[in-house]
C-alpha cells in the first residue's frame, strides 16, 4: 500500500488519465481509435517520452507495443529493468493519420498533459526518445544527433530532473549505427538514476548567488558528483559522460 501522502497524487493521476482518454482538444480525436495516456509505474524514477502512438498503440490504447516497443523492452532488459518499472508516455496522446509527424498545433494542445504527467510522477530522469520529445522538453531547437547521450539538468514542476535525450528506437530499428549508439546511451541510465539531484526546496538566497535551486547547485559545484558530469542546459557544459 502506498504511503498516505501518495493517495491524492494517485487520484489526480487517474483524473488526468480520464481527461486524456476523452480529450477533444485537437482534430486527432476524430481519427484515433483510442487515446494513449501512457503506462507503467506512476512513481517511477525513470520516465520515457516518445513521439506519438502508431497503429498498434492506437488499436490497443497502450504506448510502445509495436516493434519499437519490443526494442525498448530489449534495451531496458540490457540494464536489468522491465517496462513495469518505468513510465512510458508520448508527446501526443492520439495517433496522427498515417503516422505523419506531429504538427505544432497538436503538440501545443497536448503538451500540458505531458507536463502534468511529469509533475505527478516526479521522475529523477526523463529520457526523451527522438527529436520531438527532446525539442519539446528541452525547449531548444537542437536536434537529437547533437544532444543525445548527455544528461541535461533541468527543473520540471519545481523539481530538479535529468533530461536524457537518446535516439528513438523506431529510427534505430532500420539503422545499425544508430542502434549501436542507442545501446551505448542506454547503458548509462543506471549511473544517471543513481546520481544525486539538487533539492528544489533550498531557501532562496537574496542578491548575488540567487537563481533557481538548480542554477545555484550548478554554480556552487554541488553537482560535481552527478554521474561523471551533467550538462546543466544549453548555456553551460560541464563535461559529460
Ligand atoms: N513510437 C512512439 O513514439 N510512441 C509509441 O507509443 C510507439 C511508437
Amino acid at each position: 500500500m502506498p504511503p498516505a501522502t501518495d493517495q491524492p497524487r494517485g487520484d489526480e493521476f487517474e483524473d488526468l488519465r480520464r481527461e486524456v482518454e476523452r480529450c477533444t482538444l485537437c482534430a486527432l480525436h476524430e481519427t484515433r481509435t483510442r487515446a494513449v495516456f501512457g503506462e507503467g509505474d506512476p512513481h517511477a524514477d525513470l520516465m520515457f517520452v516518445g513521439e506519438a502512438p502508431g497503429y498498434h498503440e492506437d488499436q490497443q490504447g497502450r504506448p510502445f507495443v509495436g516493434s519499437a516497443g519490443k526494442l525498448l523492452e530489449e534495451l531496458l532488459a540490457s540494464i536489468g529493468m522491465q517496462r513495469s518499472q518505468v513510465f512510458i508516455a508520448n508527446v501526443l496522446k492520439s495517433r496522427p493519420p498515417d503516422n505523419r509527424d506531429p504538427r505544432p498545433d497538436e503538440i501545443a494542445a497536448c503538451e500540458p498533459y505531458l507536463w502534468r504527467q511529469i509533475a505527478l510522477i516526479q521522475p529523477r530522469v526523463v529520457c526523451t526518445l527522438g527529436n520531438f520529445a527532446t525539442k519539446l522538453l528541452s525547449g531548444e531547437p537542437t536536434g537529437i544527433t547533437r544532444v543525445r547521450g548527455r544528461a541535461q539538468l533541468r527543473e520540471f514542476g519545481g523539481r530538479a530532473v535529468y533530461l536524457y535525450p537518446i535516439f528513438h528506437p523506431a529510427a534505430a530499428l532500420y539503422t545499425p549505427a544508430m542502434l549501436a549508439t542507442l545501446r551505448e546511451d542506454i547503458v548509462k541510465l543506471p549511473e544517471l538514476l543513481a546520481s544525486p539531484l539538487p533539492e528544489s526546496t533550498l531557501p532562496e538566497p537574496a542578491g548575488e548567488g540567487a537563481g533557481t535551486p538548480v542554477e545555484r547547485a550548478v554554480d556552487s559545484g554541488a553537482l560535481s558528483a552527478a554521474g561523471g558530469g551533467v550538462d546543466p542546459g544549453p548555456t553551460e557544459q560541464l563535461g559529460l559522460f
